[in-house]
């Protein structure tokens, strides 16, 4: 069985919290041991540099987040740990994909409407303050996820919406040239995939409610004492709906451990006990990797060769992939193949082959070609390029039955003997390339 490829980032852009820990590193560290799946693990770096102008931020946030997942248990043996910019094949697929991606699609994006709203709350300009990095995050993100033809992406639920602007950039790409590229999906890890902070909002750096990771354990204490509450007082019950206090709990405990505090809730327990029991459970679990995370921290050299030997590794998909991309685009070599006119390369065809395409008129259409180039099969106007790729994906397995299906939209030449010659021999190449 070829093995699941799992692939997430993180931004470099600050101090890794608990909510980081929870939703992305600890599901993806646990994921990265499963038999049978591929791990991709980066920073994101060329993310950071959309919201953070200080280079020193940066690079320390770099080496926190490297010795992070070092010390939250990734095995860079075991996985590919990189970081972003060193992969350059990334910025070039961005530019691929930009050139995919709908303007429309990226103006529904909610990094950068949640900005627009805010300008217009403000009485400024839609656009004040807005950089074309920020209205272009959601395809530098696809370029990550593309690029190592990732099956899963473990992210929070707010980056559902990348994942799926992804998914649409890949099929208007696979559409146009071909299938390439892998549709990723966004995995949810239900139970947790977000923590409240400080404050009860989402643990976030950009609500300032963060509660740090690996601080020094009376640090750590002390952020937990200021979780807000309500007012009740000891020995009366307690709710733990919409207590953030037990949320952040439920995230370390186990299921026995959940109904433990939970019957403390109901029995009155203070808020004070409460949050020593908290402060036991988180440190209970963190404790061992903080002191990894130190060792790590005062070595940073170590750091950065580990990062240098995971972009090599990454390369080594990056780079052939995109030279089959830029191949598959026309960026090509003038002397490795006859330079053609597009009407005689059709004639020249020696193979059968699927031709998608977008008409003039705005809508999607497939047809077949026989190995001599002639017209075999001609679909009718498809609204959608989904719709389109999903038969043109039957056809290039060498599905006869498409026919039969999707007849009402196909219109087949009169050598029905042609057409499913075609089809066998599209079935025999297409069970050698390897997507
Ligand atoms: N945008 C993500 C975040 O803010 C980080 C990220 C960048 C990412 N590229 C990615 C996550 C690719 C998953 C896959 O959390």
């Amino acid at each position: 069985m070829k093995p699941l490829r799992v692939l997430t980032g993180i931004t470099t852009s600050g101090t890794p919290h608990l909510g980081n820990y929870v939703g992305a590193i600890r599901p993806a560290v646990q994921a990265s041991l499963q038999a049978n799946v591929q791990s991709f693990y980066f920073l994101a770096d060329y993310h950071a540099l959309i919201k953070v102008g200080e280079p020193e931020r940066i690079q320390r946030s770099t080496l926190e987040i490297a010795a992070t997942w070092l010390a939250a248990g990734l095995d860079p043996q075991r996985v590919t740990f990189y970081r972003q910019s060193d992969v350059p094949e990334i910025p070039e697929l961005t530019w691929f994909l930009t050139c995919m991606a709908g303007k429309g699609l990226l103006n529904r994006a909610h990094a950068y409407k949640a900005q627009v709203d805010k300008n217009l709350a403000a009485g400024l300009e839609s656009d004040a303050e807005v950089t074309a990095g920020l209205f272009m995050y959601p395809v530098l993100m696809a370029a990550d996820i593309l690029m190592f033809k990732a099956h899963r992406v473990p992210v929070g639920r707010d980056q559902i919406q990348h994942i799926e602007m992804a998914r649409d950039m890949a099929a208007s790409f696979n559409h146009l040239y071909g299938q390439h590229l892998v549709l990723p999906e966004a995995a949810i890890e239900e139970a947790v995939a977000t923590l409240p902070g400080l404050d009860g909002r989402k643990m976030s750096k950009s609500y300032d409610n963060t509660i740090a990771l690996f601080a020094p354990p009376d640090v750590l204490r002390k952020q937990i004492a200021a979780l807000v509450t309500d007012s009740r007082k000891p020995g009366e019950p307690k709710s733990t709906e919409g207590s953030a206090l037990f949320e952040i709990y439920q995230a370390f405990a186990s299921a026995q451990e959940t109904q433990a505090m939970r019957q403390a809730y109901a029995d009155g327990i203070a808020w004070g006990q409460a949050k020593d029991m908290l402060f036991e459970r988180i440190d209970r679990e963190i404790a061992p990797m903080r002191r990894a995370y130190q060792d790590l921290m005062s070595n940073p050299g170590h750091i950065e060769d580990v990062l240098l030997a995971g972009a090599a590794k990454a390369r080594q998909i990056a780079t052939p992939f995109m030279a089959q991309l830029r191949q598959a685009v026309g960026l090509r070599s003038l002397r490795s193949t006859p330079v053609a006119s597009s009407s005689t390369n059709t004639a020249k065809a020696s193979a059968p082959s699927i031709k998608q395409y977008r008409d003039t008129d705005g809508k999607f259409y497939i047809k077949l070609l026989g190995a001599d180039g002639a017209l075999l099969v001609q679909s009718v106007a498809f609204d959608s390029p989904r719709e389109a790729g999903a038969v043109a994906a039957r056809l290039r397995q060498g599905d006869a039955a498409a026919l039969q299906d999707h007849a009402h939209q196909l219109r087949l030449a009169l050598e029905k003997e042609a057409v499913l010659q075609a089809l066998a021999a599209l079935m025999a190449s297409s069970e050698s390339a390897n997507l």
